[in-house]
């Protein structure tokens, strides 16, 4: 089954309770199950993390690299002034899908410009919970034609 990690920025953690008006009322549990039940239903192993730390963020992108994972990332605040987190980005080895639950380009002008876009495959925006399953489903379309890694020991 193909791996997929799900990468959340900061104050992601505190959905629910974050400015339900802009974000909903589901909390990061929710969007944990609603991912791996997403990934399930598309043949993808599904792992959500989340931190408010740009570093341990971009620790967990170079590991994508070096294990040729794709990535659906929501970088938060990140997406706006990380270069940090861009140029980590820019040695992914698998498909790279940026995020968001809300719409930035319909909120305050800093929202809208995003570092990351550029390195990733495409963008999802302002569909919620949605916006996650959405992403999902062009991971599995982009690696569909992706030969399974060979399990240990297989020739
Ligand atoms: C966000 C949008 C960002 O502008 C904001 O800083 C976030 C969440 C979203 O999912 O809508 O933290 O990435």
């Amino acid at each position: 089954m193909r791996a997929v990690l799900v990468l959340n920025g900061p104050n992601l953690g505190r959905l629910g309770s974050r400015e339900p008006d802009v974000y909903g009322t589901a909390d990061f549990e929710q969007l944990a199950e609603s991912c791996q039940s997403t990934g399930r239903a598309l043949g993808l192993h599904v792992e959500v993390r989340q931190t408010d730390d740009e570093a341990e963020l971009i620790t967990w992108v170079h590991e994508a690299a070096d294990a040729k994972l794709p990535v659906v990332l929501n970088p938060a605040a990140f997406t706006h002034y990380s270069y940090a987190l861009r140029d980590a980005l820019a040695m992914r080895t698998a498909p790279l899908v940026e995020v968001h639950i809300s719409n930035p380009a319909a909120r305050e002008s800093f929202r809208h410009t995003s570092v990351v876009a550029a390195v990733a495959d495409g963008t999802i925006a302002g569909f919620g919970l949605l916006s996650y399953q959405l992403a999902l489903q062009a991971i599995a379309e982009l690696t569909a034609h992706e030969q399974a890694p060979a399990a240990t020991g297989a020739s």
